[in-house]
């Protein structure tokens, strides 16, 4: 029997989101039903809605959760009903370039549900990042859902599904940031204030958060950074210089999405660092660059697409830290909310009052 769940819905443009009945179908060959328990309320969401990522309206939006899952089709493997998962927005084909080049986290054709949620009159969803899981349950392709330590509450658990693995993997897998390391992080939302934990876990020396907002600030001191920028108060580029004896980051981290940000990141870098963009630039977005300078300092300029994560190896890993006490999942879980209050989670993020807004299904 298929499902009638409760779904956040994008209808068009820039218009509040809805809550409304969606039809999830059973699973099919390769599919599995998670009963969605929490999702953490994203940037990107918000994207959507405001229809800078496609125009493929209307969207079920929701992509940081864990849950159960209910239910799985033929040949379904990785999952069986009962197991708790983080849904993942990367399940590597196997088989596209990529993939058959040893390079599963830059996976060309990610696996989806084949099958379309709808609402009721039959009109399909798009799926937010091909998860949509503002709702009481969503159909995924079975490689998508990653079984974890059912010991992790869901509200923390859902985070690593994008955000958080986003910001750690930009920092540890993108960026390689190692001991010793000094690292700026540009914008310490969500994913920003996990790639300063991440640098801090591994041990980079000094950990320097940017950010326009005071609460980000004291949020990232939190984390493990070392030193705070106030980019309201100071350049950022002179500041990160200051506190890296002149020179500049070894890596810097852009995680706001915005071509100035970039050009700031571009310019904190030591000679032969790396700036590692995560921040999702809207389409419009362009940026100039003096090609001497590109040239002359050497290093890499990356863009980090969900932190190079290998969900199935890295899930686990940042849940076992969490357990263990090393990885604070729960300071990104600022406030919990229930489904039909995504539109006030979004409000708080634009004021810029919450890490993440955690819906609890
Ligand atoms: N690459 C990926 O795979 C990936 C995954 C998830 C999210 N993202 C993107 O990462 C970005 C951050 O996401 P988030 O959820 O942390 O959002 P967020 O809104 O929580 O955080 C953005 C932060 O940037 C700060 N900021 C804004 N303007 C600034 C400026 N000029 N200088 C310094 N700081 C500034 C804000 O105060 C805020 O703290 C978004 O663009 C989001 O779409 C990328
Ligand atoms: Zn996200
Ligand atoms: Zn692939």
């Amino acid at each position: 029997m298929a499902y009638e769940v409760r779904g956040v819905v994008a209808r068009e443009k820039g218009a509040p989101v809805t809550v409304e009945t969606v039809h999830v179908p059973d699973p099919g060959p390769g599919e599995a039903v998670v009963a969605v328990a929490a999702c953490g309320v994203c940037h990107t969401d918000l994207h959507y809605r405001e229809g800078a990522i496609t125009d493929d309206f209307p969207f079920l939006l929701g992509h940081e959760a864990a849950g159960t899952v209910e239910a799985v089709g033929e040949g379904v493997a990785n999952v069986a009903p009962g197991d708790y998962v983080v849904l993942a927005w990367r399940a590597p084909c196997g088989t596209c370039r990529s993939c058959r080049r040893g390079r599963p986290w830059y996976c060309f054709d990610s696996a989806n549900a084949a099958q379309p949620m709808t609402l009721g009159d039959g009109t399909p969803l798009t799926t937010a990042l091909g998860i949509g899981a503002f709702a009481e349950r969503t159909l995924v392709a079975a490689g998508q859902a990653v079984k974890v330590d059912r010991a992790a509450r869901p509200e923390a658990a859902g985070l690593v599904g994008c955000g958080v693995m986003a910001g750690f993997g930009a920092a540890l897998n993108t960026g390689q940031v190692a001991r010793g390391d000094s690292v700026a992080v540009i914008g310490c939302g969500g994913v920003g204030a996990a790639a300063v934990a991440a640098s801090a876990l591994v041990g980079a020396r000094r950990v320097i958060a940017v950010d326009v907002d005071p609460r980000k600030l004291e949020w990232a001191l939190g984390f493990g950074a070392t030193h705070t920028v106030d980019a309201t108060e100071a350049d950022p580029v002179e500041a990160i210089r200051e506190l890296t004896d002149g020179f500049g980051a070894d890596v810097v981290i852009e995680a706001v999405g915005r071509p100035e940000t970039y050009r700031q990141a571009f310019d904190a870098r030591d000679l032969a660092g790396t700036l590692v963009q995560v921040g999702v630039p809207d389409p419009t977005m362009t940026i100039e660059l003096p090609l001497i300078e590109l040239f002359g300092r050497g290093g890499a300029l990356k863009s980090s697409w969900y932190g190079d994560c290998l969900p199935s190896r890295d899930f686990p890993v940042l849940i076992d830290l969490y357990l263990r006490g090393r990885f604070d999942l729960d300071g990104f879980v600022t406030e919990t909310l229930a489904l039909d209050e995504v539109e006030q989670a979004f409000d708080k993020m634009g004021r810029g009052e919450v890490l993440r807004s955690v819906i609890v299904l």
